[in-house]
């Protein structure tokens, strides 16, 4: 199952994972026409829910419903996501992303540990981001609320650790990758849908901890995190 399929990095998995042809997928997304754009091409393969995440009262009935259509969950990838840049720190942008990337976030990802715990397997894939890994000062709504994703799919891994069930937890953390999400001035390394989704396919059939996306973005991501705060401030968000 993807939830947040309707387009970019979601909807190039939800592709790839059709062509394999020997499972359902399982795509849940807000605009039904993209939906079934994507069940029409094959119809045999697809099973599709129509659903806001932060739509909170109807999020855990419509992933229900999807997975009985499905006949059952072995993975579910969590893509949808939201952020823009903020240079008027309007809170009307940062709350959109709090509600998508945290509330509707949580919600998703608690309802499908729950249920993997209760099956005794089953694997929660999150597409997180490289750039939690620091504030930032022209999103500080997305890069925290992709920390605190990232944060949160640890405390889940550290969780199922203790019930020693084979369900499996993988954060998925792209640098930059080609869609509408990609946004501001200086992009470099910036991977296309296609390579982003073999990386991430890749990272999810090993049942990997975490994946940078793509690889290279490991050292970036060292680098990242080792400078020091009173030079990081003064560098351009
Ligand atoms: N592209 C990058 O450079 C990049 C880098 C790091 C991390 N990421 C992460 O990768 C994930 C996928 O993003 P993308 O790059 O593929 O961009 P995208 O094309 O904008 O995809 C975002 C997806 O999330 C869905 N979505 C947003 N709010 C939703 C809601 N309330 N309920 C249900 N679905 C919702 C969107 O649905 P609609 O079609 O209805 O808008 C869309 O399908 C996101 O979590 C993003 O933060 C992307």
């Amino acid at each position: 199952m993807i939830v947040g399929a309707t387009s970019g990095i979601g909807e190039g998995l939800a592709r790839r994972y059709a062509e394999e042809g020997q499972v359902k997928v399982g795509i849940m997304g807000r605009r039904a026409g993209r939906l079934k754009g994507l069940c029409r091409l094959r119809p045999e393969v697809f099973e599709a829910e129509v659903c806001d995440v932060t739509d909170l009262e109807r999020v855990e009935a419509s992933l229900e419903r999807l997975a009985a259509r499905m006949g059952g969950l072995d993975l579910l990838i969590l893509s949808a996501g939201t952020g823009d840049l903020n240079p008027l720190l309007d809170y009307g942008v940062e709350r959109a992303a709090l509600e998508t990337n945290v509330l509707g976030w949580t919600c998703v990802a608690d309802w499908a540990v729950r249920r993997f715990e209760r099956q005794g397997r089953g694997h929660l894939a999150a597409i997180t981001s490289a750039g939690g890994l620091r504030g930032s000062g022209a999103a500080p709504a997305y890069s925290a609320t992709k920390a605190f994703q990232m944060n949160y799919l640890e405390g889940l891994r550290q969780r199922l650790q203790g019930k020693n069930l084979p369900v499996c937890v993988t954060d998925l953390r792209p640098g930059f990758v080609d869609t509408a999400m990609a946004k501001g001035e200086g992009l470099f390394w910036v991977a296309s849908v296609e390579e982003a989704c073999r990386h991430i396919m890749r990272g999810i059939a090993r049942r990997k901890d975490v994946v940078y996306v793509t690889r290279r973005w490991r050292l970036v991501a060292w680098f990242y995190r080792r400078i020091p705060g009173w030079l990081f401030k003064r560098m351009q968000g």
